[in-house]
């Protein structure tokens, strides 16, 4: 025991996420860590009953399940929900074996020191926010509301607060700079280079230099983030001569549409403690960094 399975969204499906518990529990780790889109939709009934099976489920295998948050996780609600609970980690605690760990979150397990940095940008913005309107429409005529009285569907599919700003970041960044070994992140860094990239696009891109920023900062050894929905390794540099593994993690089954997805490309054990590889260097990857 003692080790971390970390593994790719989620979006809150209750099958896979029994799944990844038991991998865990096979694999020797007291601990799975998703990357996120997670699936944290407290304000739905049926996110809450996610949440509670989740836990179950994790109680019975003897595991505690933390995550991260991803561009389809509600975190403002998390924070006015759990704010007040942090564990003896810092993790806010939503249910006694599931925990999430906020932007800039750091720990130390098994003398391997962590951050995690949640949030990315949603491509489908427009779709989601058009979605809300017509449950709007929908709801009012139901109610018989009048232009007034108009529900507020605001905030069910897409949060505002998906992306760290600039600004966000600057003050995370400020108040702790020192490197760790591991960095968890839902969006990948800028120059990581996929297999398989379905967020090549303009506006991924002011995230993904985010996460490169926390990379040239925080030079992890290994990075492990979600949201591309495949699995590819990769090593970029991090700056001063060092490089950074990234590993990107594929998601549950439901939400692939990678042609040649299987489940185990969705998780990693990782061994605690870490052996570092930044004295070996890139691997059989070419390293790469961003053009100037
Ligand atoms: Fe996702
Ligand atoms: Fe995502």
């Amino acid at each position: 025991m003692g080790n971390v399975l970390i593994v790719g969204d989620l979006h809150g499906n209750t099958a896979h996420a029994l799944t990844l518990i038991q991998v865990a529990a096979r694999n020797d780790c007291e601990r799975v860590f998703a990357v996120g889109d997670f699936g944290a939709w407290e304000h739905m009934h049926s996110g809450r009953r996610y949440f509670d099976v989740v836990n179950k489920a994790a109680k019975r295998a003897g595991v505690t399940v933390y995550f991260l948050d991803g561009n389809h996780d509600k975190s403002s609600l998390l924070h006015e929900l759990y704010d007040e609970h942090p564990d003896d980690e810092g993790f806010l605690v939503c249910r006694k074996h599931l925990r999430y760990a906020p932007r800039g979150h750091r720990w130390n397990w098994e003398g391997t020191s962590f951050a995690a940095f949640g949030g990315a940008r949603s491509t489908d913005k427009g779709w989601r926010l058009a979605r809300e309107a017509r449950k709007a429409e929908q709801v009012a005529k139901r109610r018989g509301y009048g232009s007034s009285k108009r529900p507020d569907t605001a905030g069910m599919l897409w949060f505002p607060e998906e992306e760290m700003t600039d600004a966000e970041l600057t003050d995370l960044l400020d108040a702790d700079s020192s490197p760790v070994d591991v960095l968890l992140t839902h969006d990948k860094p800028r120059a990581s280079q996929p297999k398989w990239n379905r967020k090549d696009k303009d506006e991924c891109y002011p995230n993904q230099d985010r996460i490169q920023r926390v990379v040239r900062t925080l030079r992890p050894s290994v990075l492990f983030h979600g949201h591309l929905h495949v699995r590819y390794t990769d090593t970029i540099a991090s700056g001063d001569g060092q490089w950074t593994r990234i590993e990107g993690l594929a998601c549950d089954p439901e939400a692939s549409q990678y042609l040649e997805y299987s489940s185990e490309h969705s998780w990693y054990a990782l061994q605690l403690p870490y052996a570092g590889a930044q004295a070996d260097g890139p691997a059989e990857a070419e390293p790469r960094s961003l053009p100037a």
